[in-house]
């Protein structure tokens, strides 16, 4: 162990888990520099943080400009960067939202969103869905199915929460087309025998599952919760902490589909590092939560969301690249598939990739994953596994991946697989 490896065992709980035990010390683009002065490509970008890469100079720019005037209001006074970045996200948001207000943590912009559902519908109960991910606060992590090892040992939760099965065709080995059915019955049968729609406040859903394991939702699965959702007064809540902010190729997950959400939760790239989150909404919606009684003394901080406006300027410059990175990545994946036993699936949307490793036979491998985890960062790079069995590699590059770095991080997967093929 090194020193570095040392001071960190001692003065830090141990809760808090880290991937490997590299001292990063440098950040620019897709890549890292560690304390040996080793460079790896960054394809876990701080779990799709990141996504303008590191230490955007436009970003950075705008962060610094801010630092030299106001840092912090915490609701006793107004400054432009908070209107900005509201602005900012009003003008790329999907429809009907016209309205925001600022957090620091997704899990905090979770709770938030459920609390407006609750307050303006009058109604307590929450659908949230199996292998959903909303975060580790006792709120969010009510709603959070991704793992059983984030609620173990901190039950009870949150009361008047169902929890509704989400269509994992991989996992059930059923095409999507029944695997949506099954799903879709089995919450139809959850509001005849376990919770009345008039009950419900809202339907809780990441529009690609993330830490569950990248399933992105069928395109028919939402709808039908559209339509429940519409006809029974049902809000829905669209989480996009991972989702947003061009991941999928789209400014948001649910862009990628034909319905609306009423309320979205977002964090992470919002201020590309810096802690920022946020929930939007309709000023219809909105209007009907009375000033003060929710509140942050942190969220909006001034120069998190100086970041946020400029993020939105670089994104948007970034998001047409998207597409065929995308098609890049997908058929140097598939390719990689093909040649590999291990790689069960191939599956997501945009640059939110997972590949799903298994074993002879077909089941969840997270030896695999972390046998060419170890062999990854020997090689150079960096990326954090997923899915309730950790075997899923996580393949989301900062969108300013350059097409040769994209085709060397996939080389070197190929590689590492064919390492623990012949081990
Ligand atoms: C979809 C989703 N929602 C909520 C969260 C919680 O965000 P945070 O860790 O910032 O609280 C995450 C974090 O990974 C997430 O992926």
């Amino acid at each position: 162990m090194s020193e570095f490896i040392d001071r960190f065992t001692a003065a830090v709980a141990p809760v808090i888990a880290f991937d490997n035990n590299v001292e990063m010390v440098e950040a620019r683009g897709a890549w890292l520099t560690d304390a040996a002065g080793k460079r790896y490509l960054d394809f876990g970008t701080g779990i799709s943080v990141t996504n303008c890469g590191h230490n955007h100079p436009q970003i950075v720019e705008a962060a610094h400009r801010q630092l030299d005037r106001v840092w912090h209001g915490g609701g006793t006074f107004r400054y432009d960067s908070y209107v900005s970045a509201a602005e900012q996200l009003i003008s790329v948001a999907p429809e009907p939202i016209d309205q925001f207000f600022f957090m620091n943590s997704g899990a905090e912009a979770v709770e938030a969103a459920v609390k407006l559902a609750r307050h303006t519908t009058g109604r307590q109960g929450v659908v949230a869905f199996r292998g959903g991910f909303h975060g580790r606060t006792m709120g969010s992590v009510s709603y959070t199915t991704s793992a059983v090892r984030y609620r173990s040992g901190y039950l009870p939760l949150l009361p008047s929460v169902y929890i509704a099965p989400f269509p994992h065709p991989f996992r059930e080995g059923l095409t999507e087309e029944e695997s949506t059915a099954r799903a879709l019955f089995d919450l139809r049968e959850m509001l005849r025998h376990e919770v009345a729609p008039a009950d419900i406040a809202c339907f809780l859903i990441e529009p690609v599952q993330g830490e569950g394991g990248y399933y992105p939702a069928p395109a028919a699965f939402l709808q039908e919760l559209r339509d429940i959702a519409d006809r029974h007064s049902i809000l829905i809540i669209a989480d996009e902490v991972q989702t947003g902010f061009g991941r999928t190729g789209k400014w948001w997950g649910i862009d990628n589909y034909d319905i609306s959400p009423d309320i979205i939760s977002i964090g992470k790239a919002i201020a590309n590092g810096l802690p920022l989150s946020a929930v939007g909404a309709s000023r219809d919606l909105f209007g009907k939560w009375p000033p003060g009684v929710h509140g942050t003394t942190y969220g909006g901080n001034a120069v998190a969301c100086a970041a946020a406006v400029e993020v939105v300027n670089v994104i948007g410059d970034l998001l047409p690249s998207v597409p065929a990175l995308s098609e890049q990545a997908f058929a140097g994946l598939r390719a990689m598939q093909s040649k590999h036993p291990s790689v069960g699936e191939v599956r997501g949307l945009g640059l939110m990739i997972g590949v799903e490793l298994v074993n002879g036979d077909g089941q969840p491998d997270a030896r695999a994953l972390e046998f060419v985890g170890e062999h990854l960062l020997d090689s150079g790079l960096i990326f954090h596994p997923c899915g309730p069995d950790h075997n899923i590699i996580r393949f989301i590059p900062p969108l300013l991946i350059s097409p040769e770095d994209l085709d060397h991080g996939i080389q070197l997967i190929d590689a590492a697989l064919t390492a623990w093929e012949n081990a």
